[in-house]
């Protein structure tokens, strides 16, 4: 590590360049309530929709429209926008579809005249008229997947295999034990072929398995160079390990890869990977008898009389498919989109319930190669880069925005909906920027801001672990940069 005068030097060198994020105050309504965004260098945001009922997925048509799943209201709209001068507003609104309990999942055929939208249940499809922003012939593609937990059914129609719908399903609880049996459908991400469609399908009966064993695996993406298919895993809450509560930094939420849809063989594809019995190490130290742990190995659980795990051990959560790469514990990957070249993997974190100071609330990035495989390896803690925040996690839930879907639009723009505020959000890089590196950004802090507010430095606590400078005399004055100096290294 750099020394600490080193640091700070640079941290006050690039002082003018972090700022608490700011709108542009012509653009658009400002964040709702008392929301404070906060900004990675060179991106702005600006909010484009308000009001909405608890918006989940959203995509772009073919015309330029925003649609949005508003789970509020179990429908999907349409938001005709406008944009002058770089800022996007809305014009019209209306319901594409009735209430159908339609609640998270949504896509759209590449000639943008079909499409398709889940509920608890199914997964519905329709002729879509994105002139007339309206549908017809409604059908059912997948039904029977009514359960009680993690609801929502995540949609990926594949661009290298066309006609494969993906859909992922999770559990029915924190710990589902019904999810170590392949026939009671839980926690597996299934693709259907819709070009020889002959019934509706049964999600437990049929379909090609891409995976089992995955919790609740909300989000999913096809890699454009490799047609690697990526997920990313909302991890348990509560865990204890022999005996110790080790839930505050374990386990780590996951970036999972199930193979690929055109033909190519994986060996993994199909498998097993670990849940309800073997979960990823985030916070190693944390856990007992870790003498064979690293971070991103997968773990297992206490036995326990209810789950009657057969004793299954480190030994045989070693044997499970791991993830190729891992998130601080907690933090809910919600959604995972490429960009165009496949060198960026952004992901939404819904954010922390089951921890003491909350994590997540924030939209991240993840550094690819266009091979399609991840930079960092999987026992990076840093893997993940903050972009667009919540400048002051210790509001959260309540007085933060909390990410959901994202749509790429064809500048590159990320638009980004917020469930619990009703809002959409776009997020606008500056030609020239570029996304933040490992050694500008910290893992599981906020995002830095220049603030020296007393908000702003209840953000620091993270960072107060990580860096390792003394606190000393003299260091206490410095305590506002704190989160500056988290996200310099
Ligand atoms: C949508 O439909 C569901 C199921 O019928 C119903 O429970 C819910 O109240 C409806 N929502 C609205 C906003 O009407
Ligand atoms: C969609 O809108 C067009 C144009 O208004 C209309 O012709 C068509 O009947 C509508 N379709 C449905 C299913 O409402
Ligand atoms: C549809 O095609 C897949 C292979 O792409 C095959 O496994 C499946 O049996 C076919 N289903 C029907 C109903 O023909
Ligand atoms: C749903 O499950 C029930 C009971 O297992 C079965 O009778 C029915 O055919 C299934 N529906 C579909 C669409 O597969
Ligand atoms: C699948 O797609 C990848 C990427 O386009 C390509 O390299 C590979 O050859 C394809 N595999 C098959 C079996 O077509
Ligand atoms: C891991 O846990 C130790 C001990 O509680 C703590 O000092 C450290 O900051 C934690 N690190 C992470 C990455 O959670
Ligand atoms: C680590 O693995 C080795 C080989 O399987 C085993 O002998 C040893 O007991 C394990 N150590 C711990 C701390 O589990
Ligand atoms: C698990 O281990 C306990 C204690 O050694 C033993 O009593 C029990 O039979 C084992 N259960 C299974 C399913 O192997
Ligand atoms: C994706 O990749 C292209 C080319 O490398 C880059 O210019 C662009 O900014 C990236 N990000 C997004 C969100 O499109």
């Amino acid at each position: 590590m750099k020394s600490f005068s080193v640091m700070l030097a640079a941290s006050l060198a690039s002082l003018p360049s972090l700022s608490r994020a700011q709108s542009s105050s012509s653009c658009g309504p400002a964040p709702s309530g008392s929301i404070q965004p906060s900004l990675a260098s060179g991106f702005s945001y600006q909010v484009v929709a308000t009001g909405l009922s608890k918006p989940r997925g959203i995509l772009l048509d073919g015309a330029g429209n925003l649609l949005v799943v508003e789970s509020g209201r179990g429908v999907v709209s349409a938001h005709t926008l406008n944009e002058q001068n770089g800022c996007v507003t809305v014009g019209t609104s209306s319901d594409v579809t009735a209430n159908m309990s339609l609640n998270h999942g949504i896509a759209l055929s590449s000639d943008g005249k079909t499409l398709y939208a889940s509920s608890p249940e199914s997964v519905y499809s329709w002729s879509y008229d994105g002139a007339a922003k309206n549908v017809s012939k409604e059908e059912t593609i997948v039904a029977n997947m009514t359960t009680d937990d993690h609801t929502t059914r995540t949609l990926l129609l594949s661009q290298k295999a066309p006609g494969l719908l993906v859909v992922t399903r999770g559990s029915t609880a924190n710990i589902d034990f019904d999810a170590a049996s392949l026939s009671s459908g839980h926690s597996q991400v299934k693709a259907f072929n819709l070009q020889n469609r002959t019934n509706v399908y049964d999600f437990d009966s049929d379909g090609l398995r891409l995976g089992w064993g995955l919790r609740n695996d909300v989000g999913v993406a096809e890699h454009p160079g490799s047609g690697g298919i990526y997920t990313v895993e909302n991890s348990a809450d509560q865990l204890t390990r022999m005996g110790v509560d080790v839930h505050e930094n374990n386990p780590a939420e996951e970036l999972n890869f199930l193979g690929y849809l055109n033909g190519t063989s994986y060996a993994g594809q199909g498998g097993n990977f670990g849940y309800p019995w073997c979960f990823s190490a985030w916070n190693v130290s944390e856990l007992p008898n870790n003498g064979n742990l690293s971070v991103g190995s997968q773990f297992a659980i206490d036995a326990s009389s209810d789950s009657d795990n057969q004793n299954r051990t480190d030994a045989y959560c070693a044997q499970q498919e791991a993830a190729r790469l891992v998130f601080q514990a907690h933090m809910a990957p919600l959604d995972i989109k490429f960009n165009n070249s496949g060198t960026e993997a952004w992901i939404t974190f819904h954010g922390s319930w089951d921890r003491t100071d909350p994590v997540g609330y924030k939209m991240s990035v993840v550094s690819f190669k266009q091979d399609g495989e991840p930079v960092d390896s999987s026992t990076s803690l840093t893997a993940a880069r903050d972009v667009f925040a919540n400048e002051d996690n210790s509001k959260c839930p309540d007085g933060c925005f909390r990410p959901v879907g994202m749509a790429i639009d064809p500048q590159g723009r990320i638009y980004v909906s917020s469930d619990a505020s009703g809002e959409v959000y776009l997020i606008s890089k500056a030609s020239g920027a570029s996304i933040p590196t490992a050694s500008s950004t910290s893992s599981g802090t906020a995002t830095a801001t220049a603030s020296t507010s007393a908000s702003a430095s209840a953000t620091s606590k993270g960072a107060a672990n990580i860096i390792s400078a003394p606190k000393s005399s003299g260091f206490g004055v410095l305590a506002g940069l704190l989160p500056l100096l988290a996200w310099m290294l």
